[in-house]
C-alpha cells in the first residue's frame, strides 16, 4: 500500500491460500504508530468500528493487580485489532487499488539481487513465471527464501527461550478492562481480548510441552489459578508457540530488502512482531520510491541502520518483559528480583514511565 501511494509498481508472492492468511491467529496489539499509518493510508475504516482502544494494562503478582495507566503518562494509546483482521484489510486494500497478489506461490527463487534489475522465479497455476524488477522486499518471514539466498552476508543473533505460550480464544465476554500480565509462580499468563465477546488467553508452558496434555478444563484452572476471575465459554482456537529472539543484519544486500519476521522475531510478550513490520515497511517505502522513481539511493542506504534502531529496542523491551513476568528456571532469587522490579515499577514513576513509553511505541524516526 505504501509503494501503491508513491506511485510504484508492484506484485506481491504469496505462498499460502488467501484463507489462510487470513485466517490464521496471531497476536492482536496495535501501536499507536500502527494506527496512525493505517489511518494515513486510508485503510482504518473496520478498524475504527471493531478495534478496542485501551490506555494501560494491569501487572499482577501476589494475586493483586496493578494498573500501569500508560495513556495517562505518555499520552499516546494501544488498540487491540487480530493481526489477521488487519491482513484482511490489507488485500482487500491491495486488490481494491489494482495490485496485483498471488496466493499459492510455490518455488520461489531470488536470482542476480547484486545487479540494478533482480530477478524473481516462481511457479504459479502450474506455471513457471519470471519477475524482473528493480528492488525485492523479502517480507516472506522467518522461513522464507530471502534471508537464506543472502545468508553469506549477514550476521545472526538469536536466543531460543525454554518456554512457549499457549495461547487460547473463547467464546467468553473479557472478564478484565483491559490486559492483565500476570507473574505467577506456576508461570506467566496473559489475558487479553478480541472484542467483547471472545476473549484472548495466553499460559507459560514447556517448549516441547504438547497441546494434547491440555484439554480445556486444565487450561480455564491453570488460567484461574494464574489470573484470578476469568470469564469461561467454549474454547474454538488452541496451540502452543515457541519463542525465540532473533536478528539477522544487516537488512539489505544488493536490491534485497529484507522487513518483518525474515530479518527478525522477539518474544510476543508486549507484542512488538507485527508492528515492527510496520515500521519497517513505513521506513522502506520512501526510501525505495527515491531510488525507483528518482535514482537516489540517500534514504534506501539508510534503511537497515534506520530499521534495526528500532528493532534492537524492541528486542531489549520485549526480552525485557519476557524475563520480568516469566519461571525463567534460576529458581527462588530470580523470581524474588522480577517480584522487586515489578514492584518499582508501582512505587517509581520513572520506572512505569519507561515501560509506558516502550509498550506505547516510541514515536517514528523523524527522518522518515
Ligand atoms: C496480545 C498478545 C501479546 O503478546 C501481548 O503482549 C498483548 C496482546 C494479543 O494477542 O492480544
Amino acid at each position: 500500500m505504501l509503494l501503491h501511494r508513491e506511485g510504484i509498481q508492484s506484485v506481491v508472492l504469496e505462498a499460502r491460500t488467501r484463507e489462510y492468511v487470513e485466517d490464521r491467529v496471531r497476536a492482536g496489539l496495535l501501536e499507536q504508530n500502527t494506527v496512525d499509518l493505517l489511518h494515513e493510508l486510508d485503510l482504518a475504516e473496520r478498524l475504527d468500528r471493531e478495534g478496542l482502544k485501551h490506555n494501560g494494562i494491569y501487572l499482577r503478582y501476589h494475586e493483586k493487580n496493578h494498573y500501569v495507566d500508560m495513556a495517562g503518562m505518555t499520552g499516546r494509546h494501544v488498540t487491540i485489532y487480530g493481526q489477521q483482521e488487519v491482513v484482511k484489510d490489507l488485500t482487500q486494500a491491495l486488490l481494491d487499488r489494482g495490485v496485483p497478489v498471488l496466493f499459492e506461490v510455490g518455488d520461489v527463487a531470488l536470482h542476480d539481487i547484486e545487479t540494478d534489475h533482480p530477478r524473481i522465479t516462481y511457479e504459479h497455476d502450474g506455471q513457471t513465471n519470471e519477475l524482473t524488477c528493480d528492488a525485492i522486499a523479502g517480507c516472506d518471514g522467518f522461513h522464507g527464501v530471502s534471508r537464506p539466498t543472502i545468508g553469506d552476508h549477514l550476521t545472526e543473533y538469536e536466543y531460543v527461550y525454554e518456554f512457549g505460550w499457549l495461547g487460547i480464544l473463547a467464546e467468553a465476554q473479557p472478564a478484565t478492562d483491559e490486559l492483565i500480565y500476570a507473574w505467577h509462580a506456576d508461570g506467566f499468563a496473559l489475558y487479553t481480548m478480541r472484542s467483547q465477546t471472545i476473549s484472548r488467553l495466553y499460559l507459560q508452558v514447556d517448549a516441547d510441552d504438547d497441546i494434547g496434555n491440555w484439554p480445556d478444563d486444565r487450561i480455564w484452572g491453570e488460567l484461574a489459578t494464574r489470573l484470578g476471575a476469568v470469564n469461561e465459554g467454549p474454547i474454538f482456537d488452541k496451540g502452543i508457540t515457541p519463542m525465540r529472539s532473533f536478528v539477522a543484519e544487516p537488512m539489505q544486500h544488493g536490491r534485497l530488502f529484507l522487513a518483518g519476521d525474515s530479518a527478525h522475531i522477539v518474544p510476543p510478550t508486549g507484542a512488538k512482531g507485527l508492528n515492527l513490520a510496520v515500521n519497517d515497511a513505513r521506513i522502506l517505502a520512501p526510501g525505495l520510491a527515491a531510488l525507483i522513481r528518482d535514482g537516489d539511493s540517500k534514504l534506501i542506504d539508510g534503511y537497515s541502520t534506520a530499521a534495526l534502531r528500532r528493532v534492537w529496542r524492541a528486542q531489549d523491551f520485549s526480552n525485557y518483559m519476557t524475563q520480568m513476568l516469566h519461571d525463567l528456571g534460576g529458581g527462588q532469587f530470580e523470581r524474588q528480583l522480577q517480584l522487586a522490579r515489578l514492584e518499582y515499577i508501582e512505587r517509581s514513576e520513572a520506572a512505569a514511565r519507561s515501560l509506558a513509553e516502550n509498550y506505547v511505541g516510541l514515536p517514528p524516526e523523524p527522518e522518515f
